[in-house]
C-alpha cells in the first residue's frame, strides 16, 4: 500500500524523536510492502522563525492532502512573546480544527516494566493501569469566543465554553465504539453540578448510551475523576470527556503511569485520516542532546497504522518490538533505574529498529 504521510518535525525535541519514528516506519514498510512517502511542512515555532506565523497557508494544505499527520512537538520558551494569533499552539489548534479531528485518543498503559517508575504508591499500581482517554478536542472553551475588554474600569477576560449536541453526540458514539473492543465500561467526565455544557454533555451521552446497551456508561464529576485518578486508577476503561478536562486529565493520566515519554496519542475525525503525535510536549532545556525518548512518537507512528491505514499487523510489530527492549532492560535517561542500560534517543531507536520482527 502507498501512504502519503505529512510530517511535522516541530521544535525542541521534536526533530530528534521524529527521526527515529521515520526510521521505523521505513523499516515497517521494507518488511510489509508499503511505501511510505513524506512530505515534510513547517508548522510552529519553527514556522514563525521561517515564515512569521506558526501555521502558513500551504502547510494546512498539505495536512488537508495526505493520509495522514505526524508530529512531533511544537512550543518553546522563545515564542512566549508572540501574539496569541500566531503563536505555535494555535497551529495545532488550527490543524486539528481545519482537518476535523474531534476525537483524540490517548491510552494511558502502565508498562509492567516500568512499575517503579510510577509516581503512585506499589499497592495502588500493582492492579495495573490501561485505560484510553478519550477527549472532545474541537469544541468548548478551546474553540469558543476569547476576548480580554475593559469592563468598570478594569480589564476583564471572557472565554466562552460552548458545546452543541451534535458535537457530544459524536464524541460519546466514538468512545462507546471504541469500549465495546476494550471491556466495554465508559465513564463520562463533567461539571454538570455547575456547568451548562457539562448538563448537556450527560443528557447527549446518556441518550447515545441507550444505543449501546452492551457498554456499561457511568457518570463522574471531574473534580472526582482527578482524586480517582491517583486513588484508584485501574477501575478505568474508556474515559470520556469534554476538551478542557480532558487536556488536564490526560496530562494526569500519563504522569501516573510514569513513563510520560511513553505516551502516544491519536486525533481521529469522521474519516480514516488523523493527525498522531506524543503526549509531551518540545522540552527545549534537552532538545540538540539526543536526549530525548522516542518511544511516544513511536508508539504514535503504530497508532497512525493501526487507526488510519488498517495495518494492524504492522502496528502489533512494533508495539512488540518496543516490548521486546523494555524487557531487554533498555531505557532512556527520562526513565533510567537500576541495572538498566541507558541508551540515547538515536540508538534507542535503533533498537527498536532492530527488534521488528
Ligand atoms: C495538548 C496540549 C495542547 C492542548 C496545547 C499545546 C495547545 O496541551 O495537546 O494536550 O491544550 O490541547
Ligand atoms: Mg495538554
Amino acid at each position: 500500500m502507498k501512504k502519503t504521510i505529512t510530517v511535522i518535525r516541530g521544535d525542541g525535541i521534536g526533530p530528534e524523536i521524529i527521526e527515529q519514528a521515520l526510521k521505523v516506519l521505513d523499516k515497517i514498510g521494507e518488511k510489509f510492502g508499503h511505501s511510505f512517502q513524506y512530505q515534510e511542512i513547517l508548522a510552529g515555532g519553527a514556522a514563525i522563525d521561517a515564515c512569521g506565523t506558526s501555521l502558513p497557508p500551504e502547510s494546512l494544505e498539505k495536512c488537508l492532502r495526505c493520509d495522514s499527520v505526524l508530529l512531533g512537538a511544537v512550543g518553546g520558551p522563545k515564542w512566549d512573546g508572540v501574539p496569541k494569533e500566531i503563536r505555535p499552539e494555535a497551529a495545532l489548534l488550527g490543524i486539528r480544527s481545519a482537518m476535523g479531528l474531534y476525537a483524540n485518543l490517548r491510552p494511558a498503559r502502565l508498562f509492567p516494566q516500568l512499575a517503579g517508575a510510577s509516581p503512585l504508591k506499589a499497592e495502588i499500581v500493582e492492579k495495573g493501569i490501561d485505560l484510553m482517554m478519550v477527549r472532545e478536542l474541537i469544541g468548548g472553551a478551546y474553540f469558543g469566543e476569547h476576548r480580554t475588554v475593559l469592563e468598570n474600569g478594569e480589564e476583564t477576560a471572557h472565554d466562552d465554553m460552548t458545546y452543541a449536541e451534535h458535537e457530544i453526540d459524536r464524541i460519546a458514539r466514538r468512545a462507546f465504539q471504541i469500549a465495546r473492543k476494550r471491556s466495554g465500561r465508559v465513564v463520562s467526565v463533567d461539571k454538570a453540578n455547575v456547568l451548562d455544557t457539562s448538563r448537556l454533555w450527560r443528557k447527549v451521552v446518556h441518550r447515545a448510551a441507550a444505543e449501546f446497551p452492551d457498554v456499561e456508561c457511568a457518570d463522574m464529576l471531574v473534580d472526582n475523576a482527578a482524586m480517582q485518578l491517583v486513588k484508584n486508577p485501574s477501575q478505568f476503561d474508556v474515559i470520556v470527556t469534554e476538551n478542557l478536562f480532558g487536556d488536564i486529565l490526560s496530562d494526569e493520566a500519563s504522569m501516573i503511569t510514569g513513563s510520560i515519554g511513553m505516551m502516544a496519542s491519536a486525533s481521529l475525525g469522521d474519516g480514516t485520516r488523523g493527525m498522531y503525535e506524543p503526549i509531551h510536549g518540545s522540552a527545549p532545556d534537552i532538545a540538540g542532546r539526543d536526549l530525548a525518548n522516542p518511544i511516544g512518537t513511536i508508539l504514535s507512528a503504530a497508532m497512525m497504522l493501526r487507526y488510519s491505514f488498517d495495518m494492524d499487523k504492522e502496528a502489533d510489530c512494533i508495539e512488540q518490538a518496543v516490548n521486546a527492549v523494555l524487557d531487554a532492560g533498555y531505557r532512556t535517561a527520562d526513565c533510567m533505574s537500576e541495572g538498566c542500560t541507558k541508551l540515547s534517543c538515536s540508538a534507542m531507536g535503533q533498537r527498536i529498529l532492530e527488534s521488528l520482527f
